[in-house]
């Protein structure tokens, strides 16, 4: 008879990225291999966590999956793929089933990334519950057959996933190479989005004549940014990333039928950053947005501009609490009253 006595468990967490320079293709559905070169920021921040817990034993008699505590009647089918993939490796025959038991500590499926931490930390938590060789690129390989941005989830600071050779991920800067930069998050909307990543990408795929033209231009533009980054050159860096993100929701409005990620409030946001970034007239980017698969932004900062730009939205959007740490003057600043959209 089986007992539980031989139950071993790991847990570990991982936080989302945010593409700089987007993912949108796959050349290979099975192994998700991608069209296109991507580089992206590992947030650092207390707030957004996924946490995994595995866990096996001889006694187990299935695979099980608990999303905040609540069993799933099914295991999603990429959360197969990863634990046939573990059970292919280890070959012993010991390994039988997992439990996995994961949750995030922000909203799932609305465009804040959460398919990357959540199958991040389920990948580093298999590769150290099994001791599998070459930690850190299995746990690559694992993150991406589970969501492919989530292979960027495995290391901190800027991280390039390469769509060449093993097609996995590595750190081009830790995070401390730009100890001022910052990001800070709006939530317009946190539901869930209507058309996954996954679906969107194979429709544009199929569909948008533009994809390939934006093909065309990712190796050039990931050359600029890296020396963007290496240099600390804001305003190159910030061009970049929004005119990325700009062709990325281009190509899937040229997507049949289109896919339309951005909402009203996303659109008075980009507005908004490019006035507020010419307020002063002085040719510095003050700020820099991007989107992901929703109608959130993300924007990037200098520590130097961040209180300034937290009034500014404030100003803008009394509702939106746009980090939680800050108390921000709720005042109407007159300095943005100039500012017209
Ligand atoms: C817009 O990694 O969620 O966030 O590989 O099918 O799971 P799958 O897709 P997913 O796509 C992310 C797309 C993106 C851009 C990015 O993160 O690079």
């Amino acid at each position: 008879m089986s007992s539980d006595s031989d139950c071993r468990s790991v847990t570990c967490q991982a936080s989302p990225n945010i593409a700089l320079i987007k993912y949108w293709g796959k050349r290979n559905e099975e192994l998700i291999l991608p069209d296109n070169d991507s580089l992206s920021i590992t947030l650092d921040t207390n707030d957004m966590h996924s946490y995994t817990t595995v866990s096996t034993s001889s006694s187990m008699t299935c695979d099980t999956f608990y999303f905040d505590g609540v069993q799933q009647t099914k295991l999603a089918s990429r959360m197969q793929k990863v634990l046939n993939e573990i059970r292919r490796r280890t070959k012993d025959g010991k390994i039988k089933f997992v439990e996995i038991r994961s949750h995030n500590t922000f909203p799932a499926s609305s465009g804040l990334a959460s398919s990357a931490s959540a199958y991040a930390s389920l990948a580093i938590a298999l590769t150290n519950l099994f001791n599998l060789d070459d930690a850190q690129s299995t746990a690559a390989y694992l993150a991406r057959i589970g969501s492919g941005s989530a292979v960027r989830s495995i290391y901190g600071g800027f991280v390039r996933w390469s769509s060449e050779g093993e097609c996995l991920s590595s750190c081009v800067f830790p995070a401390e190479h730009w100890s001022e930069f910052r990001i800070v998050i709006l939530i317009f909307n946190s539901s869930k989005k209507a058309v996954s990543s996954t679906d969107a990408m194979q429709r544009t795929r199929q569909t948008s004549t533009l994809f390939q033209a934006r093909l065309s231009t990712i190796n050039e533009k990931m050359t600029q940014l890296i020396e963007a980054i290496k240099n600390k050159d804001f305003n190159a860096f910030a061009k970049i990333v929004m005119m990325d993100s700009s062709q990325f929701h281009a190509v899937c409005m040229d997507t049949y039928p289109p896919v339309i990620y951005l909402n009203e409030q996303s659109k008075h946001l980009i507005h908004l950053v490019h006035a507020y970034n010419q307020m002063d007239g002085d040719q510095t980017t003050k700020v820099a947005y991007t989107f992901d698969a929703g109608p959130n932004p993300f924007c990037f900062i200098r520590q130097e501009h961040v209180d300034e730009f937290l009034r500014l939205l404030k100003y803008f959007y009394p509702t939106v609490n746009a980090d939680a740490d800050k108390q921000v003057s709720s005042d109407a600043d007159e300095k943005f009253s100039s500012i017209t959209l």
